[in-house]
């Protein structure tokens, strides 16, 4: 599968970065909910599900990490390191992130507020509806 990456603004200047993304437009849905990964241990991973309906847009605003995507037929593995550039993830995208830098803070806009409910979390069963 081919990742799908949304270039954000960058309004920096001799004073420093300065990057943003509106809803509705820099991401492609309404915002609903933020919240960040960070202090993870560069042995650790997590993600390991996909989502039903939830539209999401990944940003390592510091620091680094991958992520791995698989729509059921493919996968790809990408690495995020620009806070200047965010990662897409649509529904029905398996995805597990991995190999956190040290002081990597990844920052994530959802479409949704947090719902248990619209969670995969069994890999067969991913690949019994996307497959
Ligand atoms: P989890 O989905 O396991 O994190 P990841 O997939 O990134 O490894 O989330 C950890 C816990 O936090 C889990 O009990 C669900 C809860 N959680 C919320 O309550 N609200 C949220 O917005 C998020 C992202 C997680």
């Amino acid at each position: 599968m081919e990742p799908k990456w949304i270039q954000l603004p960058r309004l920096g200047d001799d004073r420093g970065g300065l990057s943003l993304a509106e809803g509705g437009q820099h991401a492609p849905f309404e915002i609903a909910r933020v919240y960040w990964i960070y202090k993870t241990g560069a042995e650790v991973a997590r993600g390991f599900h996909a989502h039903k309906e939830l539209e999401q847009l990944a940003i390592a605003i510091s620091g680094s990490c991958k992520m791995l995507l698989d729509n059921g037929s493919s996968k790809v593995k990408v690495t995020l390191d620009d806070p200047t550039r965010a990662l897409f993830v649509g529904p029905g995208v398996w995805h597990e992130m991995s190999d956190f830098s040290r002081g990597c803070v990844l920052l994530v806009l959802a479409s949704q507020k947090y719902d248990e409910a619209d969670y995969i979390r069994d890999y067969d069963q991913f690949l019994q509806s996307y497959q």
